[in-house]
This record gives structure tokens, sequence and C-alpha cells, in this order.
């Protein structure tokens, strides 16, 4: 669904997870929301991101699942000329007026899609430098197949992903299960959680004062194998996979913020809270290869 359409035959987990962003959107604009400071003072902040994406000046870069494109425009403050998808209007609408206070509008463009159907709403197949997905995206989407040939589809030869996520070992844990309240404790199983995770949460992680109205979710978790095989099986090569003792959102009431804005265990870092990856599209011959034999067998790339 692209461009504010509205599709009969969408599915309830697409329909209530949107009205939460929708929702959730509205509340990072506010005044317990997104810290814009050093958006609007010319550099937002990247954290981890920045060491690891390398410099992205001059190049063209895919932003999914953009929320309201604060990282997108932090891309394009470092040069980059950006394309920012996420399915929520709320988001978007904000991610645009953002970029036009910004004085970003020629180096971004904000396009209203889901993930799945990303390659119909931006018409520019294997033109992206960079495909860019951080923190908080593939909990919300059921399928990675489909995300991983999303990913191949817009990739240039020898272009990359770059993908940051909370760690699903970590995710297995939560605040409200467990004996001892400083500690999360055991709340789904990393191999057996094949979700949906169906639950109605009214809180938000930004604003602690929010009460959401749009509170059941639809939420998946994917272990780390499922998301590498993914993108192999895409036709992605693994450069790196790394796994990180902090994460930019409090996963857990107990983690401590570090000055970095990133949330750290209070004591011994016995799991890690997030990990991020590269991986590369294959060179040109065999994009084309790929290419004819779906064609061939009748289906889509991937
Ligand atoms: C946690 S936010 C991503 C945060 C972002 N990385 C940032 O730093 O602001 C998750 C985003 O995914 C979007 N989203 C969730 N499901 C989606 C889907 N199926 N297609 C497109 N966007 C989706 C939501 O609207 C929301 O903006």
């Amino acid at each position: 669904m692209a461009g504010g359409e509205t599709d009969a035959a969408e599915p309830e987990w697409r329909r209530l997870n949107r009205a939460n962003w929708d929702e959730r959107a509205r509340v990072h604009l506010g005044p317990r929301g997104y810290n814009l400071t050093a958006l609007r003072a010319g550099r937002g902040r990247l954290g981890l991101v920045e060491q690891e994406l390398g410099p992205v000046d001059g190049l063209k870069i895919l932003h999914l699942q953009c929320h309201i494109g604060t990282d997108s425009l932090a891309l394009a403050q470092r040069g980059a000329q950006v394309v920012g998808v996420d399915f929520s209007p709320t988001a978007i609408g904000a991610a645009r007026r953002l970029s036009a206070e910004l004085g970003l509008a020629d180096q971004t463009h904000f396009v209203q899609a889901d993930v799945y159907e990303a390659d119909r709403a931006v018409n520019d197949p294997h033109g992206f430098d960079r495909v860019f997905i951080t923190w908080g995206t593939i909990c919300w989407i059921p399928d990675l197949k489909n995300w991983a040939r999303i990913i191949a589809h817009f990739l240039r030869p020898c272009g990359y992903l770059y993908f940051a996520e909370g760690h699903p070992a970590a995710l297995v844990f939560d605040d409200q299960t467990g004996a001892d309240p400083a500690r999360p404790g055991f709340f789904w199983p990393y191999l057996l959680a094949r979700g949906p995770l169906i639950e109605a949460d009214p809180r938000d992680y930004s604003d602690p004062e929010a009460r959401l109205a749009n509170a059941t979710t639809h939420q998946w978790l994917h272990p780390v194998g499922e998301v590498v095989t993914a993108l192999i099986e895409a036709g992605l090569r693994l450069d790196w996979l790394h796994e990180h003792e902090a994460v930019p959102w409090r996963m857990f009431d107990c983690l401590v913020e570090d000055a970095e804005g990133f949330f750290r265990w209070p004591d011994r870092a016995w799991l890690p809270l997030a990990y991020s990856l590269r991986a590369r599209a294959e060179e040109e011959e065999k994009i084309h290869h790929r290419g004819a034999e779906a064609r061939r067998r009748g289906g889509r790339l991937g």
C-alpha cells in the first residue's frame, strides 16, 4: 500500500501495527518524544552506527522503516541522498516537514509504503549504494524472506545493507516476568517463538507518560540465524556481524544510560543487547543471472 491508499484486504496485524505507529509518531513529536536538538543544530546523532557505516557523502541510501526521518536526515546532513520508506502516514508527514524545516528537501524523499511493497512504491531497482535499516524494525514484520528480497532488489551491484537491531537473545526477557524485580525474567523462548506475540501495551519507549489508545500490536522475534540465512538466500554475502553491550532504547528497566544515550547492563554484560551486520550485494553478472533464472521460473527475484 502506498501514497495513503487503503487496502480492503489488509491483514489485521498490519492495520493494528500501523494504528499503533501513527499514534506513537505523534507522541515522538511531542515534548517528551525524540530529542531533535542535534539534528536541528546541523548534525543528528547516529551513535555506533556512525563508526560502522562509514562515510556516506555522495551515496544514495534507501532507509526502510524510517519512522519520523531522524536518521534519514542525519544521513543527509552527512552528504547522502536518502529515500525513506515507512507505512505510517503520520511518520512520513512528520519526516517531510522536518526535512523542509532543516533545508534538506533536495536530498531526501519520503514515501509511505509497507516494507514488503517498497519495490512497487519506489521505482529504482538496484539503484542504491546502501540499504539502511536500524533499531526496532524486523520485530514488526512476519516474513524475512520477503524482507531480504526487497533489500536485494534495491541494492546496486556490490552495494551493501547496514542493519542494526535489538539482540533476540536479550528479547526473550521482559520486565513483567521473573522473580527478581531488579532483573528481567524469561518471557518467550528463542527458538520456539514463531509468533506473533499479540499484546496490548499502552506504553511508549520514548515518552514514559504516554498511554497509547492503539495499544494492541503483533510482533515477531526473529533469531539471528533466520536473519542471516534470509539475506544469504536472497543473494547477499555477509561481510561481518557484531554483537553489542548497549542498545539505543531502555530495553529493560534495570539498564543504565551512558553518555552517548545508549543503555547498558548495570553490572556485568552477561548478554548482548544489540547486533549489527553488513551484507553485500552480488556483482552485476550474478544479479543478471539470478534475474534471468527467476524470470525463467516465472517468479520474482530472490
Ligand atoms: C522503532 S521505529 C524505527 C525507528 C527508526 N530506526 C528511528 O531511529 O527512528 C519502527 C518503524 O517501523 C515502521 N513500520 C512497522 N511496520 C512496518 C511495515 N510493515 N512497513 C513499513 N514500515 C513499518 C513504523 O511505522 C515505525 O516508524
